[in-house]
């Protein structure tokens, strides 16, 4: 038998991902975005961190045969991969839209030999790249990336016009695409949101009355989608909801019928009962309150399960929730099953998916649950199911 713990050996800790409910979760998105029967718009699935800790290039494939028409990145050593990937394996030619800025020369060579297209967002860096492009004889699909409220990355709104008048002798880059980013999208009805819209458009309209014309206009992520309908422009770059959540679900209340994809499952390792007024685990921060049974489960931090949860969250078993006590450790987490349940070592366990869905966790832990899924560690092997 062939041995190698790290491919053929599945621990009783693993993410099984539902690529069949990511389909339809990608159908529900594309819907939505396409409800105005006269613009037709395109979805640039968003994949970077590793497709949210679901797997970038399993993800990307599947999106890809499923129709997406760009897939988006968060740097270019993601893009590279991803790019190689999709080559040898999916059906359809999507070009990878890097959301990432590159400022290094050494990588360009990597970059403008692939099917990737380049965010630019400075003058010199944008002239680098179609130097290095010249002298290569390429010519690349660039997207110029507007900064309309974030302040995070991109050109200004005040400097795009005389920027883009600059980068329209650039002859070895194409203007292909020009997109900016949310800073409050989850919010329904936002006065920020709306006015970083109502700015993007009227950039917009003065570049294009300039002679500069763009075949893809973007700005929607997932909160854009659900609540700004006039910012849907000709592409949209959903990623959270792919993976069946919502944004936040403490500002964002609507309800579109997507789904999880990731169950993070496990066992039951070890039983034990208890008297009352015993400690469990690190620091003796839980004590029991009867007599009662305890479940040892084989995950903890060192699988991105949060030591924050300790004593907050609950996991789900054989149709129950029980909740988690004592500190959770790198390796192990302590579930209180009570005196009378028929939970045996080996039953199987669902810490989050479906039937405790990861905003659960994220809720407890004052954050979001694009955090949990990302925070799912290698040592956690993704499982995919069409089931
Ligand atoms: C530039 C950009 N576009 C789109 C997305 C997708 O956002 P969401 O996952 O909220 O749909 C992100 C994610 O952070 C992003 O940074």
């Amino acid at each position: 038998m062939n041995f190698n713990a790290g491919e053929t050996i599945i621990n009783d800790t693993y993410a099984e991902i539902n690529l069949k409910t990511l389909g339809k979760n990608f159908e529900i998105i594309k819907k939505i975005s396409n409800k105005d029967p006269d613009n037709s718009v395109k979805i640039c699935a968003i994949v970077k961190a590793d497709a949210y800790g679901h797997g970038m290039n399993e993800i990307g494939k599947y999106l890809a045969d499923q129709g997406t028409e760009y897939l988006g990145t968060a740097d270019y050593s993601e893009s590279i991969q991803l790019s190689d990937y999709l080559k040898k394996f999916a059906k359809k030619k999507v070009p990878v839209l890097c959301l990432g800025l590159l400022t290094e020369e050494k990588f360009l060579g990597e970059v403008i030999s692939r099917n990737i297209e380049v965010s630019i967002a400075d003058i010199k860096n944008t002239v680098n790249l179609n130097n290095f492009a010249k002298a290569n004889n390429k010519k690349i699909n660039v997207h110029l990336q507007i900064d309309s409220g974030i302040n995070r990355t991109g050109f200004k709104l005040k400097d795009a016009n005389e920027a883009v008048n600059k980068l329209k002798q650039l002859s070895n880059l194409n203007m292909k695409g020009i997109y900016s980013h949310f800073a409050t999208s989850e919010i329904d009805k936002d006065s920020y949101a709306l006015k970083q819209i109502e700015d993007f458009k009227s950039l917009i309209r003065e570049l294009e009355s300039n002679s500069m014309k763009f075949s893809l206009k973007h700005m929607s992520n997932t909160g854009g989608i659900l609540n700004y309908y006039n910012s849907f422009f000709n592409m949209v770059r959903p990623g959270i909801s792919l993976y069946g959540y919502y944004p936040d679900r403490q500002q964002l209340v609507k309800e579109i019928g997507i789904k999880p994809i990731m169950t993070l499952r496990s066992k039951v390792k070890f039983v034990k009962s208890l008297e009352r007024g015993q400690s469990i685990s690190y620091g003796r921060n839980y004590f029991t309150k009867t007599k009662t049974r305890i479940a040892s489960l084989p995950l903890g931090y060192g699988d991105g399960y949060s030591r924050l949860l300790t004593n907050k969250a609950k996991v789900y078993i054989k149709g129950k929730h029980y909740p988690v006590v004592g500190t959770v450790c790198m390796d192990w987490l302590m579930v209180n099953i009570g005196n009378n349940s028929k939970i045996k070592v080996n039953d199987d366990v669902e810490i989050f998916g479906t039937n405790y869905p990861a905003d659960n966790l994220s809720e407890i832990l004052k954050t979001i649950p694009y955090e949990i899924t990302c925070n799912i560690s290698k040592r956690v092997k993704r499982i995919y199911t069409e089931k």
